[in-house]
């Protein structure tokens, strides 16, 4: 068996995605099983060098995970040419900054979403990236949930005949941290549009790729945004001004008829059966998709209401929907991604969550922000001609 090295250098990878999805739950994970096994003869072994501002941040997170190498000095990193991948976790708006210099020193280029704010910055990424040869991708981890493979299967299987319309309900309560005891569990710049904050950025990249590849092309976004909470306290307890929208009401039209309205909120409280559910309505069959589980029910054992508010409801909706079983062990839907991108680095295998496909997120974000602002449905131009 031969072990094939791979040096990764992981920038910003002290922050909440960077430690938890990336590090500790993909590369440690893929290391702590011995490499990824990729033939009968052949493992690939990342051997990540993390990089970042803060020392001593670095340092307790190499401890952790017991990885050896990190820096301070991400020029240093780059210019060692046994390290052949860049990924970048850190905020959204550094990263063009370290995908330029990590393309020019024609580093294979991995990194999170989204990769700009604005569409022509997103494209002029991938045309860096393309022009200069690299291999490229960004993160899309929704496509490899459990709860959505598991409806991919039975979608592919024809399940739910023609589908009609999708109902997405994601979000949850993100504290304010102006209650005592109660701290903010999400970052303050997700609420600062000057730090690359917003909901409709963050969540409308999501939504692009997850309907592209389940319910059709988008082809028009309606987006109304909101700033329903208008003060928020800080990291350092400092209260601040939220700039950018916390919650996001939009509809998506998609080639072939299917309708997709997504509310994505940070202002919700949950009673439904995941943080993100998605109700697929078709011709022959229904599901409510979830992270991890995915419930249907058939035409055929459909329950036949009849409108009467003046009785206690008969029927119990929430019976009669089947949960779908699992099918094969479902790993962490990041770490199945960096698999992938690891195959296609080393071996060439084809890789299409590029950083162009990246761009049509930011497109969809771009352009839901602007439908908001105008009042107004928008057509989504076709981005691979661009
Ligand atoms: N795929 C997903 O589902 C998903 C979910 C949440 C966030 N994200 C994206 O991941 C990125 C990080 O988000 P997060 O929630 O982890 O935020 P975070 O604030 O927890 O982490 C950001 C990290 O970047 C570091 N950083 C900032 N500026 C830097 C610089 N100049 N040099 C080096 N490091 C720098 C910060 O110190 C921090 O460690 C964002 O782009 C965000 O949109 C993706």
């Amino acid at each position: 068996m031969k072990t094939r090295r791979i040096g990764i250098i992981m920038n910003g990878v002290t922050g909440r995605m960077g430690t938890n999805q990336h590090l500790i739950r993909s590369i440690k994970a893929i290391r702590d099983q011995g490499g990824l096994k990729v033939g009968d003869d052949l493992v690939i072994m990342p051997d990540p060098i993390l990089t970042g501002r803060n020392h001593d941040k670095l340092a307790a997170l190499a401890a952790l995970t017991g990885v050896t190498r990190f820096t301070t000095d991400v020029d240093a990193a780059l210019s060692n040419p046994d390290d052949e991948i860049f990924f970048d976790a850190s905020g959204t708006l550094q990263r063009a900054g370290f995908i330029e210099k990590a393309v020019k020193a024609k580093k294979a280029i991995y990194c999170e979403k989204p990769t700009a704010v604005e569409t022509a910055e997103a494209l002029r990424l991938a045309k860096v990236c393309e022009d200069a040869g690299v291999k490229n991708g960004v993160v899309q981890d929704k496509l490899w949930l459990s709860g959505i493979r598991k409806f991919k299967l039975l979608k592919d299987q024809g399940f739910f005949g023609r589908i009609l319309s999708v109902r997405g309900e994601f979000g949850y309560w993100v504290f304010t941290g102006l209650d005592a005891d109660q701290p903010a569990q999400r970052p303050s710049w997700n609420y600062r549009k000057e730090d690359g904050g917003g909901i409709i950025v963050d969540m409308l990249c999501h939504w692009r790729y997850v309907i592209d590849n389940l319910f059709g092309k988008v082809k028009a976004v309606s987006c109304m945004g909101a700033t329903h909470i208008p003060q928020r306290v800080d990291e350092r307890g400092k209260k601040y001004d939220c700039t950018s929208d916390d919650a996001c009401y939009a509809t998506f039209e998609c080639e072939g008829g299917v309708i997709c309205q997504f509310n994505s909120s940070w202002t919700v409280r949950v009673r439904r059966d995941d943080l993100l559910t998605m109700q697929v309505d078709g011709t022959h069959g229904s599901a409510i998709v979830g992270l991890r589980d995915c419930w249907v029910q058939s035409a055929g054992i459909t329950p036949r209401p009849i409108w009467n508010p003046d009785i206690q409801q008969p029927i119990n909706f929430f019976e009669g929907w089947q949960k779908v079983p699992d099918a094969t062990t479902y790993d962490n839907a990041f770490k199945i991604q960096w698999e992938d991108f690891l195959r296609h680095v080393v071996l060439d295998t084809p890789f299409p969550w590029t950083l162009r496909e990246g761009a049509k997120g930011v497109q969809l974000a771009e352009l839901g922000l602007q439908s908001w602002a105008e009042r107004k449905w928008l057509e989504v131009p076709d981005l691979a001609k661009a």
